[in-house]
Formats: structure tokens, C-alpha cells, sequence
């Protein structure tokens, strides 16, 4: 099976602005479900289901909701990552403009698990459409008793608010993201302290992706040892792919893990506009690796990404055809974090201006072949030394291309010579 829709079940199928249709289609059913249920028989249904975190690292979301809920502080934030800066990852924005009861319903549960009493929502600043829809639906959710005080009669008080950011893109970064809450520039902490430690306002936070929240409801419903069952052993679950790029189809589409790259492209993405041939094809998104053609059967998993020594599992394909020289495409994407570098550590402030003007050279084809030494190089002490993930990440594309691509920088630098 390719498509599997679990938490895509109702795209479509409901209007997003009535809460209504939400609960005609099994909608905060799997919060009443809840609050029959021992707190902790919660925590251990995400576990059972081992549930990683949507956004990117994979980590597990029973550790984190365990680490909260042990948290004896008063205050407890529960937040959302709405910040989706990713190029080539628009999944988040399809939640929330097509289900938004669904993250709301998610970060309920996760609260009640663990003892959260306000949550906020980090919506990325451009996604005005999701920034109304979810205001709405908390308002809708209030009136019916899911939010505010003594939910549903129970003793139990959580209220969620949306924050809107401003174009970063290093404030998906969960650091980051809790400096901008608390209206400093975004720019990320040293670890540990954690965030389930000290948090946002100085409290104990957890931060979870938009699509992880929207699971949480699933895994209640169909039971966290049903839920492992789907996908693959170590990556359990279904995932939503954002598939862009030169593909016939592009979208949003929900797979089991364990799906080959190739049939995400030619089944569902219906193969390359105009059946032009393939030449690239970038996963994760800007800081994902680049891989060619006949590396297509890999299939996804937390694990394969980890092998690229990239942690960017948030389900970003982009489709990339022959028409596109790959020094372009690197140029891109390497400006990009010049760009969006915040500018607090050495390696990823300067190595990004060093590695464009590198780049720079086998774009005007006047590489030589130190210069694929000294881009391997400079690529791998920003991956290495960097503080936060931005840096850790970045040059990802660099270093696969390197692998995979070698002949095109070889003919590079052999024209080059030529003059
Ligand atoms: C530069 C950078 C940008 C990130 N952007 C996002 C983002 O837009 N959305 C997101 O959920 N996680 C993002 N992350 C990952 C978060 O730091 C964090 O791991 C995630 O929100 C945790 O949620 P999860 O466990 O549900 O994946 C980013 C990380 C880095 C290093
Ligand atoms: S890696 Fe880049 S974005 Fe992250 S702290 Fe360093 S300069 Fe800032």
C-alpha cells in the first residue's frame, strides 16, 4: 500500500471552519477517551506506538511527554511548531488549513498526559490562512468545552494561544523558537539545560511538531501497539510527504514508512513533467542530502536519513529533472543558509560565505580540483563545529553530491581547464 491516510483521513472530506463536521467525524472523541484513562496508560500508548517526532529529529515523544509530565512546576507549556521554514516542506500548513481541531485535539491530549497548563502555537508568519483558521477553531473549542476552564467537567484547565513568527528560518529550531516567544532575536541555548527543563518564561516546555501532535489522537484511537505495527520496526506509523519540484502531481500525501522514493514519485507524483529524465532528487529539504536516479528503491525511514549523516526526516521531496545544473542548485540552497545563518557561531557565519564563493567558482566553471578538496573540506568543519542544527545540517547537499555526483565535478574542473 502507498497512500494510507491516518491523520490525512479527513482532508477534504470536512470543512476545516466547523467544528461540527470535526466531531461527526470521530473529532475530539479520542480526547473523552483520554480523560478516562489513567495519565500515565497515555504516555505508555505513545511509547507502545513509538511514536519519533515529525519535524525533523526523530526523537521520541514518550521520552519527551515523560520528562514533562515528572516536572513538578506549576506552569507548564506545551508548544507547537508551526514554523515549517524548511524549503520544499508545506505538510504542516496542509494540517492545519485542512484539520486544525486535529493539532488542537493532539496538544490537549499530550497536556492532560502531562500536566500542561497553557499551550502556544509558533505558526510560520507567512501562513496567514492557518494563523486564522486555528484562531477560529480555538475559539470554536472554547465554546464547546475542549479548551479553557474545567474541560469537558473535569478538573482539568488548558488554553492555547498562536504566536506568529517572522520569516526565520533558524526559529524552527527549538531554542530559537522559544527566544522569539519570549520577543528576543532567535537565536539558539546551549544544551542541556532542555526544554522540558527550562523552557519558555523560564518553565518547563514540550515542543512538538504540528504533525506529531495530530497523530497523538490516531495512536489513542487505533492503540499505540496497532500503530507500530504500521511501517516499519524502528519507524512506525505513516508519514506526510511534501512532493515538489518537476513531478506531474505535486502534493501532500501520506505513506507508511518503509515506502520506496521511487514509487512517492512515480505512483503517486506520476513520474517528470514533460517525461523528461531525472536528475537529482533533494529529501528533507535545503539541508537534506541530494541523491541520484538509481538510489530511488531506498526506502524512507528515520534510519536511511541517518545514514547521510542528516537528521531531516520532516518529509520533504524535491524532484529535480536534467534541465538543472547541479552547481545551480547548490548555489541556491548554500545562500539560502548565508541568508537565514543567525550569526552567533563562527563556522556556519563565515563558513557559508566562504563555501558560496567556492561554489561560485564551478558555477563559472573556473574550479580546480583543490577546490572540490577545500568544499569537502570547509562542508565538513560547518557539519562538524557548528552550534545548532542549521549549521549541522546545511551542508548536507554539499557532502552528498560530493558522494554521488563526483563525475559532475570532475567534468567541471576538466572544463575549466579547457578554458
Ligand atoms: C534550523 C532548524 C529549523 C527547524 N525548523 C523546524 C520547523 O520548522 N518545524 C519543526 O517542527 N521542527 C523544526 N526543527 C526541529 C526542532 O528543533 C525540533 O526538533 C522539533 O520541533 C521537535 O518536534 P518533534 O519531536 O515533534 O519533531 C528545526 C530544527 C533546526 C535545527
Ligand atoms: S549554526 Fe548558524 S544558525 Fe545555528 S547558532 Fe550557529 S550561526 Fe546561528
Amino acid at each position: 500500500m502507498i497512500e494510507m491516510k491516518l491523520i490525512s483521513k479527513r482532508f477534504g472530506k470536512i470543512n476545516p471552519l466547523s467544528i461540527e463536521e470535526y466531531i461527526k467525524f470521530d473529532g475530539y472523541k479520542n480526547l473523552k477517551k483520554a480523560f478516562s484513562m489513567e495519565r500515565t496508560a497515555i504516555i505508555e500508548e505513545v511509547q507502545k506506538a513509538y511514536l519519533r517526532g515529525r519535524g525533523g529529529a526523530g526523537f521520541p515523544t514518550a521520552i519527551k511527554m515523560m520528562a514533562l509530565a515528572k516536572e513538578t512546576n506549576k506552569e507548564k507549556y506545551i508548544l507547537c511548531n508551526a514554523d515549517e521554514g524548511e524549503p520544499g516542506n508545506f505538510k504542516d500548513r496542509y494540517l492545519m488549513e485542512n484539520d486544525p481541531h486535529q493539532v488542537l485535539e493532539g496538544m490537549i491530549i499530550v497536556a492532560y498526559a502531562t500536566g500542561g497548563t497553557k499551550g502556544i502555537i509558533y505558526v510560520r508568519g507567512e501562513y496567514q490562512k492557518s494563523i486564522s483558521l486555528l484562531k477560529w477553531s480555538i475559539d470554536e473549542a472554547k465554546k464547546k468545552g475542549y479548551l479553557g476552564n474545567k474541560i469537558l467537567g473535569s478538573k482539568f484547565n488548558f488554553d492555547i494561544e498562536v504566536r506568529s513568527g517572522a520569516g526565520s528560518y533558524v526559529c524552527g529550531e527549538e531554542f530559537s523558537l522559544i527566544e522569539s516567544i519570549e520577543g528576543n532575536p532567535g537565536r539558539t541555548r546551549v544544551k542541556p539545560p532542555f526544554p522540558t527543563q527550562i523552557g519558555v518564561f523560564g518553565k518547563p516546555t514540550l515542543i512538538n511538531n504540528v504533525e506529531t501532535f495530530s497523530t497523538i489522537p490516531t495512536i489513542l484511537e487505533i492503540s499505540g501497539a496497532e500503530f507500530a505495527k504500521i511501517g516499519t520496526p524502528t519507524s512506525t506509523g505513516t508519514k506526510l510527504i511534501s512532493l515538489s519540484g518537476n513531478v506531474k502531481n505535486k502534493g501532500v500525501f501520506e505513506i507508511p514508512f518503509g515506502v520506496p522514493i521511487r514509487d512517492v514519485i512515480y505512483k503517486l507524483g506520476k513520474g517528470i513533467e514533460k517525461d523528461r529524465k531525472l536528475k537529482m532528487v533533494q529529501l528533507g529539504g535545503a539541508c537534506g542530502p541530494i541523491i541520484p536516479e538509481y538510489m530511488l528503491d531506498m526506502i524512507i525511514d528515520f534510519e536511511r536519513f541517518e545514514e547521510f549523516e542528516s537528521k531531516t526526516g520532516a518529509g520533504a521531496i524535491i524532484v529535480i529533472d536534467e534541465r538543472f545544473d547541479l552547481f545551480d542548485i547548490l548555489l541556491k540552497i548554500v545562500q539560502f543558509f548565508q541568508h537565514e545563518s543567525c550569526g552567533k557561531c563562527t563556522p556556519c557565519r563565515e563558513g557559508h560565505i566562504q563555501l558560496a564563493n567556492l561554489i561560485k567558482k564551478f558555477v563559472e566553471r573556473k574550479a580546480t580540483m583543490e577546490d572540490i578538496v577545500s568544499l569537502e573540506s570547509l562542508a565538513r568543519v560547518i557539519h562538524q563545529t557548528s552550534l545548532c542544527g542549521l549549521g549541522q545540517t546545511s551542508p548536507t547537499a554539499i557532502i552528498s553530491s560530493l558522494r554521488y555526483f563526483r563525475d559532475d565535478y570532475i567534468d567541471c574542473v576538466e572544463h575549466s581547464y579547457k578554458g
